[in-house]
Order: structure tokens, then C-alpha cells, then sequence
């Protein structure tokens, strides 16, 4: 299969790229097309930079040209598009950025799929455009989108536009929407690796509110086989939901690394709530498990001890990628809360 991946020299597409190259029973090219923002890393990608099978193109997702003639070239067999703004906190901040990217740029490669008559197109999404599920409930496939951020916002109307280009179109467009993920590279802004490398600074570990909220903790690799295989088997014109099954209060989480890494319970520290924060997450990923055969394979236990120990032995990573913008980032979301 010859893939054009969106997004893959950030935490998840970059997990995704590795393992479509590792797999030795399927062999894959794939082309890369990334802007390089905040959050792209070609460190991620240093394993598989001389594989024959990799192309790497630095551009945008909303350059209609760039995307046109990537596609004429390569002749892709499928789109997986993971590029995204990704961070909830970024977008109460500045949303301007999500609505390019996530909107416009998902447009742009919708239509380009679309003029080239392509066989296969996977829109990556996330639980968070169900917004909080009040317990007991698991949200399906067919549960409402009630966004709460921008960033939900601009994921939702995603992937309704995608949804749209099956419905009219008829281009094969399948959605995945996938819970919390977590494993190695993913950049310390969010909840899991920012309590690690603050842990081993030594510093506050910042909980918001009152860190009850309940998140379901997806392990990356675990993510990336879910999306192949609703690349593989999944039908067009569907949504599969790919949860973890590992339901925890963020605080439980955040005590946990302080276990694993032996800080003491007083770095965690309470800060304001970040503003409309969803309390729950919960997802149903019944559909994908029987239309599929798919299921997460990681324990959390496991899935954690193995990120905490890969942070620990990758302190240069940490060191570049917290320098300069992240530190403009994290004086404007955690100096006045
Ligand atoms: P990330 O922020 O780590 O990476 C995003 C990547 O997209 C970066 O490499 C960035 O350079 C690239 N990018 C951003 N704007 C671009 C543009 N205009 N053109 C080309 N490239 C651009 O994100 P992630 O956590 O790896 O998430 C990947 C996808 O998975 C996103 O669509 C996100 O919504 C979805 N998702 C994430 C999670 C999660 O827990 N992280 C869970 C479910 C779904
Ligand atoms: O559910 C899937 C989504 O998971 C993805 O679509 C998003 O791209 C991804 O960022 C993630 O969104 P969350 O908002 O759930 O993740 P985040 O890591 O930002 O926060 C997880 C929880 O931890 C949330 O309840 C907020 C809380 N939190 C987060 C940070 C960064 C804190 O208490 N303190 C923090 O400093």
C-alpha cells in the first residue's frame, strides 16, 4: 500500500508511520506531508529517514496546489490524515489556527481526494466531539456531538465535512475517533507527558480543578492498529470509535507517575479549571472490535512505566522541544491561573 499520511512528524503520526514501516508481512511506502509546526518533530521520524520506502515533504495541508500534485505524483492508494491543531488548552487560547488547519485543511485534502478519484480516505478524530458522557453511559457511533472547545468544534465540523464527502461524493471516507492517547514523543503539553518531565524537574505538577475528570487512556501503538485496521477492513462511509477501556480520574494518573518516577505527593499542585472542561470521557468500542477483530492490547500499568522510561532516557529530546515557544506557552496558560 502507498500512503499519503498527514501529520506524521507529530506524536501520533509519527507512531503510525514507524509501525506501517516495521511491519515486515506488509510492506508500505509513504509519503509524509507535514508543516513542521510547534508540535512536528523529525526527530520522531530519525529510525525510518533512509528507509527506501519514505518520503518526507515539509508543506501545508491547506496548500491545494502542494496537495494536487503530491497526489498526482505518488498516486497514493489512500489518504490517512492525522494533521491537526490538537491541543484544547492552545485553542481557548487562539483558535485561529485550529480553523485553518482542522477545517480548511481538511477541506483541501477532501477535495483533492475527490478530483483524483482516490480508493481510500481515513479522517483521524477523537472522542472529544461527544463532548462530557454522564455516567453510566459509554458513547457509541450514533451518540450526539455536543462539542465543548474550539478544538472539539473545529474536529466535529471535520468530521461531519468528511462524512459529507461519502454521503455526496461517494469518495470512501471512513472516520476513526479515538480516546486519550499516550506513549513516547508526544509533546509535553498534554496531561501525561507534562507530569512526567515536570516530575523529573522537580516542579509543580499542575492539576486543573478539582482532577477528577475521567479520561480513557489509549496506548499509541495500540491507536496505530486500530487505524490500520479500519484502513483494511473497515467500511466506507463509517465512524469507528477506538477506545482504551482504561477509564481514571486524572489524578489517579498523576499519582501514578509520581509512583513510578518517586517524586512526593506535594508536587501535584491544584490550579483554576481549565474553562468548559469536559468531566468524561467514555467511549463504546464495540463496533470496531466485531467489524475489525481489533483490540487494545496494552495495560495502562505497562503502557505507563514503559512512556515513563522512555522520557527518561530521552532527556535531549525533552530539553529541544521544551526551549523557546513552549516556554512562551507555558507562561500564558499556567502564570496567571
Ligand atoms: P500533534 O499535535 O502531536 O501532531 C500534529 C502534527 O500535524 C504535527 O506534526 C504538525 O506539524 C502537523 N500539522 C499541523 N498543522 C499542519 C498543517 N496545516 N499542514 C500539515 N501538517 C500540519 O497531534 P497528535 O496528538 O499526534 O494527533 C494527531 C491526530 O489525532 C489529530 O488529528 C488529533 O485530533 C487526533 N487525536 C489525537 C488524540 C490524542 O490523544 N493526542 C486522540 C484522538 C485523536
Ligand atoms: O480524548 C481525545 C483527546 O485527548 C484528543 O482529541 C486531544 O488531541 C488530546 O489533547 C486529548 O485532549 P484532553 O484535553 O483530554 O487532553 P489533555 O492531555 O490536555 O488533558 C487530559 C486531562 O488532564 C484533562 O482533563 C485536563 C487535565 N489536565 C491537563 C493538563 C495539560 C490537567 O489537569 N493539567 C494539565 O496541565
Amino acid at each position: 500500500m502507498k500512503l499519503l499520511v498527514t501529520g506524521g512528524a507529530g506524536f501520533i503520526g509519527s507512531a503510525f508511520v514507524r509501525y506501517c514501516l516495521s511491519r515486515t508481512d506488509t510492506p508500505s511506502e509513504i509519503v509524509n506531508l507535514d508543516k513542521l509546526t510547534y508540535a512536528g518533530n523529525l526527530d520522531n521520524l530519525a529510525e525510518v529517514a533512509g528507509n527506501s520506502g519514505y518520503t518526507f515533504v515539509q508543506g501545508d495541508i491547506c496548500d491545494a496546489p502542494l496537495v494536487n500534485r503530491l497526489i498526482a505524483f505518488h498516486k497514493p492508494d489512500a489518504i490517512v490524515h492525522f494533521a491537526a491543531e490538537s491541543h484544547v488548552d492552545r485553542s481557548i487560547l487562539n483558535a485561529e489556527a485550529f480553523f485553518e488547519t482542522n477545517l480548511r485543511g481538511t477541506f483541501t485534502l477532501l477535495e483533492a481526494a475527490r478530483a483524483a478519484k482516490l480508493p481510500r480516505f481515513i479522517h483521524v478524530s477523537t472522542d472529544e466531539v461527544y463532548g462530557s458522557i454522564p455516567e453510566p453511559n459509554d458513547a457509541t457511533e450514533e451518540y450526539p456531538l455536543k462539542t465543548s472547545s474550539p478544538y472539539s468544534a473545529s474536529k466535529a465540523g471535520s468530521d461531519l465535512l468528511a462524512l459529507s464527502y461519502y454521503t455526496t461524493h461517494k469518495l470512501p471516507v471512513s472516520v476513526t475517533r479515538a480516546s486519550n492517547n499516550y506513549g513516547p514523543c508526544q509533546f509535553p503539553e498534554k496531561l501525561i507527558p507534562l507530569m512526567i518531565s515536570n516530575a523529573f524537574e522537580n516542579k509543580p505538577l499542575p492539576i486543573y480543578g478539582d482532577g477528577m475528570q475521567v479520561r480513557d487512556w489509549l496506548y499509541v501503538d495500540d491507536h496505530c492498529r486500530a487505524i490500520l485496521a479500519v484502513l483494511e477492513k473497515g467500511r466506507a462511509g463509517e465512524t469507528y470509535n477506538v477506545g482504551g477501556s482504561r477509564s481514571l480520574p486524572n489524578r489517579e494518573v498523576v499519582q501514578q507517575i509520581l509512583t513510578i518516577t518517586g517524586r512526593p505527593e506535594s508536587l501535584m499542585t491544584t490550579v483554576a479549571d481549565r474553562p468548559g472542561h469536559d468531566r468524561r470521557y467514555a467511549l463504546s468500542s464495540e463496533k470496531i472490535m466485531r467489524e475489525t477483530g481489533w483490540a487494545a492490547e496494552k495495560s495502562f500499568e505497562a503502557g505507563l512505566a514503559e512512556t515513563v522510561e522512555w522520557y527518561r532516557t530521552h532527556p535531549e529530546w525533552i530539553q529541544r522541544v521544551k526551549s523557546g515557544e513552549y516556554q512562551r506557552y507555558y507562561a500564558a496558560n499556567y502564570s496567571n491561573r
